[in-house]
């Protein structure tokens, strides 16, 4: 059984992007530049934003980060987006979700321009997606397509079942596993909270993309022999036995699906630092020009 490990894949993304940027430096070009605006301290999303900035800097990029208070007017959100928007030198905007109550996140992620939408949420880039043409892949759904390239996880003619239809994950990954593209070309099924027989339907599938945000959700009886499992959950899970009180748990049961897939991704370790290296191909393709 193979272990589509993460660390291994976003390495060699990260590492083409650090040669990219070191080549601007060389020819004395301004760097690629991503700006993100977090609002309150949800725990997780600080980790995910601080992470993204980190990984700006390790391989050249630019990054600036705005913290709003969870309480801010959205006027004022809106505001900075609007700044963002005119400022020729950021060229990627991203908004951490989710956002407190009293914003509309639909009204936040339309307000960024399209051309700077590095998470791929705006639904002119969705429609782009949805067509075929040319866009910013939201960066998990992304991230895994990296992932299965860099592992050559033949795709074509397979079903593929992806349990979430979320607009940042499960979704975006069922048309891009539906697209004529080179890991993709799948019979998907798309499951959700309503499905029936989710069962027997994991059973038909040769990939299982478990984005549902339940840990241990897919168990190995859920799962044919030879099936490739993506599991995108990072559910925090109370263990007073960790360091910081708790663990992060996947969508699925990695002991029992290791007995029973041909590949797997782990969390952690897996499909998150694939969305990263998602982001930075976005941001790159942001400064390039769509
Ligand atoms: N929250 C969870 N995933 C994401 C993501 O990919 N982008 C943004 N902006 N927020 C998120």
């Amino acid at each position: 059984m193979l272990v589509l490990d993460g660390k291994i894949a976003a390495a060699a993304v990260k590492a083409t992007l650090l040669e990219q940027t070191q080549a601007l430096k060389a020819a004395g070009k301004r760097m690629p530049h991503l700006a993100a605006i977090l609002v309150g301290n949800n725990g997780a999303s600080e980790t995910y934003v601080a992470s993204k900035v980190k990984n700006c800097e390790e391989t050249g990029f630019g990054s600036s980060l705005y913290r709003m208070d969870a309480d801010v007017e959205e006027a004022v959100l809106l505001a900075k987006i609007a700044e963002l928007n005119q400022d020729p030198n950021c060229d990627g905007i991203l908004v951490q979700l989710p956002l407190p109550k009293h914003i509309k996140e639909s009204k936040v992620i339309e307000a960024i321009d399209p051309a700077k939408d590095v998470d791929g949420f705006h639904p002119v880039n969705v429609g782009r997606l949805v067509q075929g043409l040319n866009t910013f892949i939201p960066a998990t759904p992304y991230g895994i397509i990296l992932m299965l390239e860099h592992f050559n996880i033949e795709t074509k003619g397979k079903n593929a079942v992806v349990i979430g239809r979320s607009n940042i994950v499960g979704r975006p990954m069922s048309i891009l596993l539906s697209s004529n593209i080179a890991q993709g070309n799948c019979t998907v099924t798309i499951c959700h909270s309503h499905t029936k027989n989710l069962k027997d339907i994991c059973l038909g599938a040769d990939i299982i993309v478990a984005a549902l945000g339940v840990p241990n959700f897919l168990t190995g009886d859920m799962i044919k022999p030879g099936a490739v499992i993506i599991d995108v959950g990072i559910t925090r899970v109370e263990d007073a036995t960790a360091k910081k009180g708790f663990r992060i748990k996947g969508d699925v049961h990695y002991e029992e699906a290791c007995a029973k897939a041909s590949a797997i991704t782990p969390v952690p370790g897996g499909v998150g630092l694939m969305t990263i290296a998602g982001l930075l191909k976005n941001t790159m393709k942001a400064y390039q020009g769509l």
